[in-house]
């Protein structure tokens, strides 16, 4: 049985179309896929990206205490979730109830420029300003401080002496769109490994 995964965005949603597609078309076992995507931002274009896929969609109070995202995760039997451009701190119910099966992307290398307010284009500024002759993503596990749960992945990316945030950016998300996808592969097929050795 392929692990059910639920992809968390609030935005554009490339992450998840990297996955997506990656399931749908790259993995040569069908260890994973993607069964619920939820977004806080009802108008996330993510959710649109999944409709297009015929994926489950649904939207949560960002805010909520965690009994919104809990239920919802419950309800569609998810055993990995996977957050993709999703900027709202995950509540400790949640990080409780899925401890070690909660993952993130992050476009820098941690623990390097990481932390509360660090995302989008503010990552990439601070990197260029820092004068780092390298940057590069992370993928790492979910757990009560921003950006610090163990590094599942890591993948350097140079920066330029010309770049801007922008060139940057679109630099490390093109390396994203390959480690992520391959990253939650790893992560399914070690849990079904695990599962399997220990029933
Ligand atoms: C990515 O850069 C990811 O590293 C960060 O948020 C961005 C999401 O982009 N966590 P997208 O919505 O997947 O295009």
């Amino acid at each position: 049985m392929p692990s059910r995964l639920a992809v968390l965005a609030s935005g554009r949603g490339s992450n998840l179309q990297a996955i997506i597609d990656h399931f749908d078309n790259i993995a040569r076992e069908r260890v994973a896929k993607v069964a619920l995507v939820a977004s806080n931002r009802a108008d996330s274009p993510a959710l649109i990206r999944a409709a297009t896929a015929s994926i489950d969609i649904a939207h949560f109070d960002g805010a909520d205490d965690g009994t919104q995202l809990l239920a919802l995760l419950q309800k569609f039997r998810i055993d990995l979730v996977v957050l993709a451009g999703y900027l709202k701190k995950i509540p400790s119910t949640v990080i409780r109830e899925y401890a070690g099966r909660i993952m993130n992307i992050h476009p820098a290398l941690l623990p390097a420029f990481g932390g509360e307010g660090m995302y989008g284009a503010r990552v990439h500024e601070a990197v260029i300003a820092a004068g780092a002759k390298e940057s590069g993503v992370t993928v790492h596990l979910v757990d009560d401080d921003y950006d610090r749960g163990s590094i599942l992945a890591q993948w350097r990316v140079p920066v330029e002496k010309s770049d801007t945030a922008e060139s940057l950016a679109a630099r490390v998300l093109n390396v994203e769109h390959i480690v992520y996808p391959r990253t939650v592969e790893m992560v399914a097929m070690l849990q079904q490994l695990e599962s399997k050795t220990s029933s």
